[in-house]
């Protein structure tokens, strides 16, 4: 799989500093492989402390002789970055959007038809090399650039690749997931603390549990379903804490959650900035 030797990150914000992180936990790239660029002197300056790599003010310095280019600005920041960043691309860098709902052709009617481009959807748990992504390729993009974007993606967690018409679903279900669970990891542990489990063993058990569930059903293929069956024994315990679940709706509220980001997400670049 074709590797980029070095990345520049525009915009080392939560998600990406988590990238560059997640990325240097993994050590195939070094601190000199990736530079980031923000245009707030005190985020140049905490990143440079954190992660040891260089930040630029300037979007367009930062991006010279990268293989790689991530654009992880706000979504409602896009069309400007792309603007300023289109007359600097060479067509040989290959141009990464992880910004909630831009389109491929939003993105490639702003840097013209030579230029590769791929759509990423990753999470924060890629800080700690368990993140998740989807990515799909722009109309321009070959299979070595959609590769070489999915290699950066697999060094801090796992990808998979989907039709661009489910990349809102995607961000709904995997970037915001995370931030689902910890309610259900809060709920989960408050209701140890409601029944005399000290607060941090609580979320010890309660996080624990949820990553050894999840793991139960990456690692053994099985349908969550049959999963939970083997935990519910006849007239045992469980089974009553499963019927206070289905009365409290959490199946259809997960559901509607999720729904309702994928909403949100199609929404978020503004329609002024030209939308496709
Ligand atoms: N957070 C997540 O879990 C997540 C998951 C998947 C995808 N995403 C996407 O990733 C992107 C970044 O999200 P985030 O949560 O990391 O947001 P964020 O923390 O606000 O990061 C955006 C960064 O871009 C900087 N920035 C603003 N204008 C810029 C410009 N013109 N050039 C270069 N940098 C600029 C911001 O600086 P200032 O804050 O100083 O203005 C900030 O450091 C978004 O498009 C989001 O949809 C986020």
């Amino acid at each position: 799989m074709a590797q980029p030797k070095s990345i520049a990150v525009l915009g080392v914000g939560k998600l990406g500093e988590a990238l560059v992180s997640g990325l240097l936990k993994q050590g195939r790239l070094h601190a000199k492989d990736i530079r980031g660029a923000d245009p707030h002197p005190e985020t140049s300056v905490r990143v440079k402390q954190s992660l040891g790599i260089e930040v630029l003010a300037s979007n367009t310095s930062a991006l010279k002789g990268a293989d790689l280019v991530i654009l992880a600005v706000k979504p409602q920041n896009m069309d400007q970055v792309l603007r300023e960043i289109a007359p600097a691309l060479d067509p040989h860098q290959v141009v990464v959007s992880v910004a909630t709902g831009a389109t491929t052709s939003f993105i490639q009617a702003r840097l013209g038809e030579a230029q590769p481009v791929v759509r990423a959807m990753p999470n924060t748990p890629a800080l700690i090399n368990e993140g998740m992504t989807g990515l799909c390729a722009g109309l321009y993009a070959k299979p070595k650039h959609i590769a070489m974007a999915e290699s950066v993606f697999a060094c801090v967690g796992r990808t998979v690749q989907v039709d661009e018409g489910l990349m809102d679903a995607v961000t709904a279900l995997s970037a915001s997931g995370p931030a689902f669970l910890y309610v259900v990891i809060e709920s989960l542990a408050e209701a140890g603390v409601k029944l005399g489990i000290p607060r941090h063993v609580s979320t010890l058990l309660a996080a624990q549990t949820m990553l050894g569930a999840a793991r139960m059903t990456l690692e053994t293929g099985a349908h969550p379903a049959l999963l939970k069956d083997m935990v519910t024994t006849p007239a045992g315990c469980t089974v009553d804490g499963l019927m206070e679940l289905e009365e409290g709706k959490l199946r259809v509220t997960l559901i509607k959650a999720v729904v309702k980001a994928a909403e949100r997400a199609r929404c978020l670049v503004p329609p002024s900035a030209g939308g496709d």
